[in-house]
């Protein structure tokens, strides 16, 4: 822990962008040059752009704006924990889900396990994206997951709207595309028994400013720095999210999906366009329509409109 207590303070100063002196950061930190030269390596294995030049020392590519804790609690009205490096923000807090408060949140800087649906990785370098997860303690049980994971997406996407920010599509069941790469994903695992209430972890992953190492993304994928040239606040924007997916959830369990189907199908990347489902060995090709009422993927193909359901499905534009 100590260990990373001191590469988040090397971090803290390299963030103005700046060059700072070997020598300075060790004498800040009570540290030796060469130590300080370690723990570069350390923040470097983290995704981190930094590099070195002979006499001015170490800076970063471009700035970083860290996230802070007292600035998001501000701003929510929910328990949150913001926990710098992190295997996975999920992983946290499923093994604190039975001592967790409905809405509470956990936030990254950095994940070593970040993952997708499935088991995949989730690429989470340090510093320049979001990773956010909250627990929802669902009454309507296991049953009203699937819709839930879908109107949480649209949700999103019209939260960002409200910001100013347009052209983010929705890829079923929960990815948020632009121009046909993947800006953000959603996953959402649950702990619960079949006929009670469903303890859920809502986690999203979006990228804002990717930098550094992204050889593990096996597909196009975006940053929201392409969407917008606003200058986007990391803090701001994750508690904008915090407090729309608080809403959502909220709204989702007085409503169900009433009204959503519209509005997923507004967004969706895929509507009307020719796509294949996969599904284990098996792939239907067709045109995409939409969802229906039960978070469903409906798909024409020559023998009418058929629809699927089901985590093990995957989408794909042809
Ligand atoms: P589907 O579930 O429909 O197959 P998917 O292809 O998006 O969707 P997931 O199962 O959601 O796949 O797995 C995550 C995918 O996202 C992987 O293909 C991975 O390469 C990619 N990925 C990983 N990190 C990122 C990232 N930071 N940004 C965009 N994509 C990423
Ligand atoms: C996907 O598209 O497959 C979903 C990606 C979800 C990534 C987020 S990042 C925060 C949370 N913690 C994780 O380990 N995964 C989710």
């Amino acid at each position: 822990m100590k260990e990373h207590s001191i590469k988040l303070s090397i971090l803290n100063t390299l963030a103005d962008g700046n060059f700072h002196s070997g020598e300075g950061l060790g004498e800040q930190l009570g540290i030796s040059r060469a130590a300080v030269s370690k723990h570069i390596k350390g923040i470097q294995a983290w995704g981190v752009d930094v590099f070195s030049v002979q006499g001015k020392g170490y800076k970063l590519a471009q700035p970083m704006q860290l996230l802070n804790q007292q600035r998001l609690q501000d701003k929510v009205n929910v328990p949150l924990a913001l926990i710098p490096v992190i295997d996975s923000t999920n992983q946290h807090l499923l093994e604190r889900i039975h001592s967790l408060e409905s809405g509470s949140v956990c936030l990254a800087e950095y994940q070593s396990q970040g993952r997708g649906r499935r088991g995949r990785e989730w690429v989470s370098p340090f510093g320049c994206n979001l990773y956010l997860s909250m627990y929802w303690r669902l009454e309507a049980g296991m049953a009203g997951a699937m819709g839930l994971s879908l109107v949480v997406g649209v949700a999103i996407v019209e939260a960002m709207e409200k910001l100013g920010i347009e052209g983010i599509k929705l890829k079923w069941p929960n990815d948020l595309y632009y121009q046909d790469k993947k800006l953000a994903g959603i996953l959402v695992e649950m702990s619960g028994q079949a006929g009670s209430a469903a303890h859920l972890v809502i986690g999203m992953g979006m990228n804002l400013r990717m930098a550094g190492d992204t050889q593990g993304i096996t597909q196009p994928w975006s940053c929201l720095s392409e969407v917008t040239e606003q200058d986007i606040d990391r803090n701001e924007l994750a508690a904008e999210l915090i407090n729309t997916l608080e809403n959502a959830l909220n709204e989702y369990e007085m409503s169900g999906m009433q009204g959503f189907v519209e509005r997923w199908n507004r967004l969706d990347n895929f509507l009307g366009r020719e796509i294949k489902l996969i599904m284990g060995n098996r792939e239907v090709s067709g045109v995409a329509r939409g969802i229906n009422e039960q978070g469903g993927v409906l798909i024409e193909t020559e023998q009418g409109i058929e629809t699927y359901i089901g985590g093990e499905i995957s989408l794909r534009g042809i």
